[in-house]
């Protein structure tokens, strides 16, 4: 039973995720360097992102964003699931297709003074694209179209002949940003867009994408560890821990009505922009690290942090189930009925088998 199709029949899918696994092999130290576990970086995600909306995708370090984000542009090989792309399967694609998708589908980086080269100016940088994929015909259009990019992101067409070092953060974000649209791309992928940037160019950067995404019909994934950022720019949230999606839905509904003891303890988190409410709010502390994900706990993954632990949690790996007033509000958690897989099927001589296999068919 597919649970996001019911729950929300009529919206337009561009990137969908069904039963997505990356496992990284971790080697043993022999001479065969057999793989004797796995890092279980994305772990069963089901993920639909729809056509003209910004996805906001929000969970601690290290549970998984940026592999889910890799994946879903075929950045790095999934080793279980499918993705598609307009309704072609990522995964299959010939080198046709894939340049194709190279140029459908881009990624903001995090870091604008790592991904720019400082040999390179700005004109060279963003015409790049241009170039590899055969956009712009002679020299003088490609500059044409180099200054409309930089007006595009809000840069002085003027400064396409300098170098990054010339620039603030801020500003080469805008470069990253103007290179990441040259293709004219119907899906950008930010990850920490705004992280290594001053706050107080923070919000530019994310007004500048906001608007971006609407004067262009673009389709964002934003991926943050900062909710407060990621509530300021997304129609839909999705929660992410320890490699699943664990709660997704409309903005308004995840970060006003959560339904996961996970997703309540990330938002008790932020701070309130007012002293007094900053004072009497509650706040959910959790217990403890993120356990590792080379060794998931059973059932529900998060149990081992949850303050609302009960008895099915250890035993049944819970499904995405609809929770709350919202359409389209979905939480994998078993206080809203014990939905899933129980840990005894699934875990079925699951230890001998290699890694890919282990978790096949969880909540689907
Ligand atoms: N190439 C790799 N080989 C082995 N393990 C990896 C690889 N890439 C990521 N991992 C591991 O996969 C897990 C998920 O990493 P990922 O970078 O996707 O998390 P993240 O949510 O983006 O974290 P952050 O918020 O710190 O960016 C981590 O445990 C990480 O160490
Ligand atoms: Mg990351």
């Amino acid at each position: 039973m597919d649970l996001t199709k019911r729950a929300e029949p009529e919206r337009d899918v561009l990137v969908s995720a069904r039963g997505l696994e990356v496992h990284f092999p971790i080697r043993g130290s022999g001479f065969r360097r057999r793989p004797i576990g796995a890092v279980r970086a994305v772990d069963g995600v089901d993920l639909d992102v729809y056509r003209g909306e910004t996805l906001g995708l929000v969970g601690e370090s290290g549970c998984g964003k940026s592999t889910l984000g890799n994946a879903l542009l075929r950045l790095v090989p999934p080793t279980g699931g499918r993705v598609t792309f307009d309704g072609i399967d990522v995964t299959a694609l010939d080198r046709r297709r894939l340049r194709e998708l190279r140029r459908r589908a881009g990624m903001v980086f995090q870091d604008p003074f790592a991904s720019l080269d400082p040999r390179r100016t700005v004109a060279q940088t963003v015409s790049e694209p241009l170039e590899v994929h055969g956009l712009a015909g002679d020299r003088r259009e490609r500059a044409a179209r180099v200054g409309e990019l930089l007006e595009l992101v809000g840069l002085d067409p003027a400064v396409a002949g300098r170098y990054p070092h010339e620039f603030s953060g801020g500003q080469r974000q805008r470069v990253g940003i103007a290179r990441a649209l040259a293709g004219e791309p119907d899906f950008l992928v930010c990850d920490e867009a705004i992280a290594s940037l001053d706050v107080s160019v923070q919000a530019q950067v994310l007004n500048l994408l906001r608007r971006l995404q609407r004067q262009l019909g673009l389709t964002l994934l934003f991926v943050s560890h900062d909710l407060s950022a990621v509530r300021h720019i997304s129609d839909r949230i999705a929660v992410m821990y320890l490699g699943r999606i664990v709660e997704v839905g409309p903005a308004a509904a995840v970060a006003g009505d959560p339904q996961m003891p996970y997703t309540r303890a990330l938002l008790s988190a932020v701070p309130v922009p007012h002293p007094e409410l900053e004072r009497s709010r509650q706040r959910v502390v959790l217990g403890g690290d993120v356990p590792s994900p080379a060794a998931v706990p059973s059932g529900c993954r998060f149990r081992t942090r949850c303050p609302d632990v009960f008895e099915p949690c250890p035993d049944v790996d819970p499904a995405l189930q609809p929770v709350g007033s919202a359409p389209g509000h979905l939480a994998a958690c078993h206080l809203h009925g014990v939905v899933g897989t129980p840990v005894a099927a699934e875990a079925d001589g699951a230890a001998d088998r290699p890694p890919r296999a282990a978790t096949g068919s969880a909540a689907r």
